[in-house]
C-alpha cells in the first residue's frame, strides 16, 4: 500500500552537511519521494509536545532538550510501504542493538546514543497522520493519490 510517513532527521544530521547528503541519497535509492520538507527549530516547548506519549520515560528530558538544541530537518516521504520502509533503514532506537543485528542501517552507521540516532520515523497509520499534521498543518493529507501516481 502506498504510505506517506514523516522523517525528521536530528540536528547531529543537520549539522554536518555531509552526513545530511548521504542520507538523503540514500533515501532517494530507496525510492522514497520528498512530498514536503522543512528546516525548522522547535522551541523546548514545541518538542515536548511531539514526543507527549514519552513524558513519563527516563529519557524525556534528555530527548527534548536534544530535539530543540539545532535544526532539524523534516521530510514527508511517500512510497510503498512507507512507514515501515522507512524504520527498517533507519535502525533500532537502542545503539546497543545496531551493534548484534543492524550495522548496516543509518543508527547502526552513524547513531551517537540511544538520543541521539540520527533519526525519527512514524510507527503506524495513525501515527504518521499526527505527526505530519504536527509539521506540515497546511498539508492536506487527501492529496496522498496525488503523490502515488508519481512513483514508478
Ligand atoms: P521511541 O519512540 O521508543 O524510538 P523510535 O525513535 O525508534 O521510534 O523513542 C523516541 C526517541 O526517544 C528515540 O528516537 C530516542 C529517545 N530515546 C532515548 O533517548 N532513550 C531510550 O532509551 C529510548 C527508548 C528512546
Ligand atoms: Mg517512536
Amino acid at each position: 500500500m502506498f504510505q506517506l510517513t514523516l522523517c525528521i532527521l536530528k540536528p547531529d544530521v543537520v549539522r554536518s552537511p555531509r552526513l545530511f547528503n548521504e542520507i538523503i541519497q540514500l533515501i532517494l535509492q530507496r525510492q522514497f519521494i520528498f512530498v514536503k520538507s522543512k528546516r525548522l527549530q522547535l522551541s523546548r516547548e514545541r518538542a515536548g509536545e511531539f514526543y507527549q506519549e514519552h513524558q513519563q520515560k527516563f529519557f524525556y528530558s534528555r530527548l527534548v532538550h536534544y530535539m530543540s538544541c539545532g535544526p532539524i530537518s523534516c521530510h514527508i516521504l511517500g512510497r510503498e510501504n512507507a512507514i515501515q520502509e522507512w524504520r527498517s533503514i533507519l535502525g533500532p532506537t537502542k545503539v546497543f542493538k545496531t551493534i548484534f543485528e543492524a550495522q548496516d542501517t543509518i543508527r547502526g552507521q552513524h547513531g551517537v546514543t540511544d538520543t541521539r540516532n540520527c533519526g525519527h520515523g512514524s510507527d503506524s497509520i495513525a501515527t504518521a497522520q499526527r505527526e505530519i499534521g504536527f509539521f506540515f498543518p497546511e498539508f492536506d493529507m487527501k492529496s496522498i493519490s496525488k503523490y502515488e501516481n508519481l512513483v514508478v
